[in-house]
């Protein structure tokens, strides 16, 4: 229901989406939160490596697993908690959970941020470059991206720099308690740079920026 909340609520405002692909040290690519598979980006893709892995971090970052699928057949698709029973046209490999699996454990860590009971999302740290990997659980737009009363609602929201985080009505979906335990696990990480599904990257510090941007996580 939050998850339904969350998506159309935010229809109509421009809500740019970021993939991000990392070359496993077998060569393979794993491929998280895919985009929409242009003929460009098709291209990008094939020059860096066979694609393996089609990973969906949270159960509203699914939309183009099937197009991926469909062109790249040998690649292993998984589905974040709750997602199987959302797509029931898609076949998942797996449901990916707390600890990564032995296809990228060499190169890719994650936690399982548990403690909402409406959408759980998988973080991932990519051990080589130091980056954590977050979908919705950061959201970091430039000041000025929505304009007028979209940047009023988006700053209200909690997803503006410089105090961009979580979107607020998801916040308080959380046991706080459960929660933390799995932040300390991802801030033990030491991240130097965060990549997140919207808004700006951050390159330095960055176990300092989620610890900021889960602020709202240390209260109550
Ligand atoms: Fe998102």
């Amino acid at each position: 229901m939050a998850a339904r909340f969350l998506l159309s609520f935010w229809d109509g405002f421009s809500y740019p989406t970021r993939m991000v692909v990392v070359r496993l040290s077998s060569g393979g690519l794993f491929v998280w939160s895919p985009i929409a598979l242009t003929p460009d980006v098709k291209v990008g893709i094939d020059a860096l490596g066979p694609v393996r892995h089609l990973v969906s971090p949270n159960s509203i970052h699914h939309l183009f697993l099937g197009e991926w699928k469909t062109a790249y057949p040998d690649a292993k698709l998984y589905a974040s908690p709750g997602l199987a029973k959302k797509r029931k046209d898609l076949h998942f490999d797996a449901t990916l959970g707390d600890s990564p699996p032995a296809a990228w454990a060499a190169d890719i860590d994650q936690v399982e941020m548990a403690g909402s009971a409406f959408l759980t999302e998988i973080v991932f740290f990519h051990r080589a470059s130091r980056t954590a990997i977050f979908a919705d659980l950061i959201e970091n737009f430039r000041p000025g991206w929505f304009k007028g009363w979209k940047g009023w609602l988006a700053r209200l929201d909690g997803i503006v720099m410089p105090n961009g985080g979580a979107p607020r009505e998801w916040r308080l979906t959380f046991r706080k308690k459960v929660a933390r335990a799995r932040l300390a696990r991802i801030l033990a990480w030491e991240a130097e740079q965060v990549v997140m599904a919207h808004g700006e990257m951050t390159r330095h510090d960055g176990s300092a920026f989620i610890r900021k941007s889960f602020r709202w996580l240390a209260r109550g």
